[in-house]
């Protein structure tokens, strides 16, 4: 393989960056742009002035996904895709979703520049959420462009203010019939790039991990029904805390994640107390759930058998318990072939690589349903990501990207990628 790119192609790539984290910044250097919001809006709007400056053709979908598209000679082809989200957790980094959007947008601008015209069609897209962090539902993006998601699917669902999925649809300017449908039956291949997220690439000192699958996830919202009575009169063999429950939960949650060993994984990210005052007894608790792990029987049976005990300890405390999962994605192969392509354009770059699993969700799993799903990741500085103190040095983005227009390279302009 003969990199059609010098790096140099790349060396806007995290100015750029650093003016899309400009849509959401906090001050302390995080982001928040949360689907449908605002800022989220004025992202997309930056990113489709990007692609056409870029000469990309650009156009939204009916979600908010956002499309640059270079047209190839065979426009019959399936489209070479791909992207990733512009959505952030709350208090998010500038480089969990942002980083393969751009990267790929750059690709494409740089493949056209040099390359000209690919023979099939390339396509970069900005998908407009995977995280989850707004409403209780993830991949809403991905989900709609693949069909594993269809538009009632979002019916009934609201955000922590009741604002519903449909309402913020409808104020960002979306969701409208006759705007351009969402699902794609025209994808021959996707291919995302992503920050790593995790500490394997840096401990192992490679420059580029080739996801060989992603873990599967089920998320869950929990109830708990007490009964508020007063601090200070009522005594403790008399009362229903909600919370004391919950309390005990966590706790066993973390004893039989540990007992279960890697990578099983689980985590309780939010929690509200109500009525939340200091001189009153917890009548209700609402916890979320996040449990995660790369074989689905072993995710099942830890789900299954965790709920179990959580609904024991309701029981003899007296609390009611109800828990309803809204997100369970199984854990997803990434296609072999294009992960050995990714590969020999790391071989061909001179760049280290190694396998490994995703412990994160991303679109790719998404993509693995309907046509061959490959990623990429990148070394995060310490690991850490969902956090404003997410880093990636200007080097390794670049390193990153290089190899991702190789690989797009070969998928979009190459004689021999047929499937
Ligand atoms: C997405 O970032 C996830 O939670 O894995
Ligand atoms: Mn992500
Ligand atoms: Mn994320």
């Amino acid at each position: 393989m003969r990199p059609p790119l010098d790096m140099s192609a790349f060396a806007e790539l995290p100015g750029l960056l650093d003016e899309l984290a400009g849509f959401g910044a906090e001050e302390g250097g995080g982001v928040t742009r949360l689907l449908y919001t605002e800022s989220w809006r004025a992202a997309q709007l930056f990113l489709e002035e990007r692609m056409r400056v870029a000469g990309l053709e650009t156009r939204f979908d009916r979600a908010g996904n956002l499309y640059g598209r270079l047209l190839g000679a065979d426009s019959a082809a399936p489209v070479v895709l791909t992207g990733s989200h512009v959505d952030t957790v709350r208090s998010g980094g500038r480089y969990d979703g942002s980083y393969g959007v751009v990267a790929g947008l750059m690709a494409l601008a740089a493949l056209k520049r040099t390359c000209g015209a690919p023979l099939r069609t390339l396509e970069v897209v900005s998908l407009c959420e995977e995280e989850g962090s707004r409403f209780p539902l993830a991949y809403w993006g991905s989900g709609n462009a693949t069909g594993v998601y269809g538009f009632d699917d979002g019916e009934g669902i609201a955000d922590a203010d009741g604002i519903t999925l449909a309402e913020a649809m409808r104020t960002a300017g979306f969701g409208l019939e006759t705007q351009t449908p969402c699902l794609r039956r025209d994808i021959g291949a996707f291919v995302e790039l992503h920050i790593e997220q995790g500490i394997v690439l840096e401990r192992s000192g490679r420059q580029i991990g080739l996801v060989e699958a992603i873990v599967g996830q089920r998320r869950y919202a929990v109830t708990l029904t007490g009964a508020s009575n007063h601090a200070g009169t009522t005594p403790m063999s008399m009362r229903a805390d909600a919370l004391a429950g919950a309390v005990e939960m966590l706790a066993l949650l973390e004893t039989r994640a540990k007992a279960a060993g890697d990578p099983l994984v689980a985590t309780v990210g939010r929690l509200e107390t109500m009525p939340g005052t200091p001189n009153v007894i917890p009548g209700e608790v609402r916890f979320t759930l996040d449990i995660r792990h790369d074989k689905e029987l072993k995710l099942e049976s830890f789900c299954r058998d965790t709920l179990a005990a959580f609904e024991a300890i309701a029981r003899s405390r007296g609390l009611g318990f109800e828990s309803r999962c809204w997100l369970a994605t199984k854990p997803t192969q990434m296609d072999d072939g294009l992960t050995g392509l990714l590969e020999r354009a790391c071989l061909a770059r001179a760049n280290s690589s190694r396998r490994m699993v995703s412990g994160a969700g991303h679109d790719a799993q998404l993509f693995a349903a309907v046509c061959p799903a490959a990623m990429l990741f990148v070394p995060s500085r310490g690991g850490v990501s969902h956090s404003s103190d997410e880093y990636s040095t200007p080097e390794q983005l670049t390193e990153g990207a290089a190899v991702l227009a190789d690989c797009l390279y070969e998928l979009a302009y190459g004689q021999e990628w047929r499937r």
